[in-house]
């Protein structure tokens, strides 16, 4: 019987980055709050390096970062109303990431532009797209209007794992109670799952949160939205991992709560706490394991369904000749 439900791992291939490139996901690179207007920051991302900058429109830009003339990093650039100005020979790029200007001759090369990746900016975080268009919206909580949230969000330190390693505890139950000591009557048994998201609901016992409905989402292999309801408390917790330096993983956590609910940042204290228990019980294991599923059980039945998505997810690397 055991062996009938035994799950077989050769077949599980994951995408190699140098090859197949990058699972093709909204990835946050960086705080909001870090790029005020009229300022470029240089980020790493994926397996290279992009300018994160926002001119006196307000509207944040992702490019990727060195200048097309000679290489220079654009970081080392400045932003004047809504162009970026290379330091070395002062080329001008515009929001596009186009050459708009060269000081010296008129005539503008073709191939003098940037990668521009699609970019957007949600709960105090600026996000990139890993592709030309984006394959699927922004994320946001889907049980709760985004304009009715108050939020705040922390970076956390990188870890050795890909994105789609982390964000499987979403769909591993067995380390819910041993790792975090919350208990479940039963697994979830319904999950939706669509070509970009998976969503499903479940009841736990929590040691921080007590017993709580928690509603999950998650958004490519990358982020998870998870919406708590304890009693009368909703609290949101929003994780999002970003690959940077080749082989890391850095990730960011949004915690809110409905702007209206009584003393909003209470409760996001709160939930502050809960995700930084979480990440406190789960690093000792990420930071330190060789990640292989060699021997699934009939137990991780949901744990290698995520897998096996992860293996076939669309990954590409579009930027790869212009950020590394
Ligand atoms: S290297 Fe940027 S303008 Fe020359
Ligand atoms: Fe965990």
């Amino acid at each position: 019987m055991a062996l009938e439900t035994e799950q077989q791992p050769t077949a599980i291939r994951f995408p190699d980055p140098a090859v197949d490139g990058y699972h093709q996901c909204w990835y946050a690179v960086a705080m909001s709050d870090e790029v005020p207007s009229g300022r470029v920051l240089g980020k790493e991302f994926l397996d290279g390096r992009i300018v994160v900058w926002r001119g006196d429109d307000g509207v944040a830009r992702v490019h990727s970062a060195y200048c097309r003339h000679m290489g220079a990093d654009l970081a080392l650039g400045e932003v004047d109303g809504c162009v970026l100005r290379c330091e070395f020979h002062h080329w001008e790029y515009g929001a596009d990431g186009r050459c708009a200007k060269i000081p010296v001759q008129d005539h503008i090369p073709e191939r003098a532009r940037l990668f521009s990746f699609p970019t957007q900016e949600r709960f105090g975080l600026i996000w990139a797209f890993n592709g030309e268009a984006p394959l699927y919206d922004l994320p946001a909580f889907p049980t709760t209007a985004t304009e009715d949230i108050v939020s705040r969000v922390f970076q956390i330190e990188p870890l050795p794992v890909p994105p789609y390693v982390i964000l499987s505890n979403t769909h591993d139950f067995q380390h819910v109670a041993i790792m975090h000591g919350a208990t479940m009557e039963h697994e979830p048994q319904h999950f939706d799952v669509q070509e970009h998201t998976i969503e499903f609901e479940n009841e736990v016992h929590d040691p921080t949160l007590g017993t709580t409905q928690q509603h999950f989402k998650i958004f490519g292999t990358n982020t998870l939205t998870l919406a708590n309801q304890t009693g009368p408390m909703l609290l949101l917790s929003l994780f999002t991992a970003t690959p940077i330096n080749n082989a890391a993983t850095t990730g960011y956590t949004v915690t809110g709560t409905l702007a209206a609910a009584p003393d909003p940042q209470r409760i996001i204290d709160h939930g502050e706490h809960f995700a930084r228990t979480i990440m406190e019980d789960d690093n000792p294991v990420l930071m330190t394991m060789r990640f292989r599923p060699d021997t699934p059980i009939a137990a991780d039945r949901a744990l290698m369904r995520w897998f096996r998505r992860a293996a076939e997810y669309p990954a590409a690397h579009p930027s790869r000749e212009l950020i590394t």
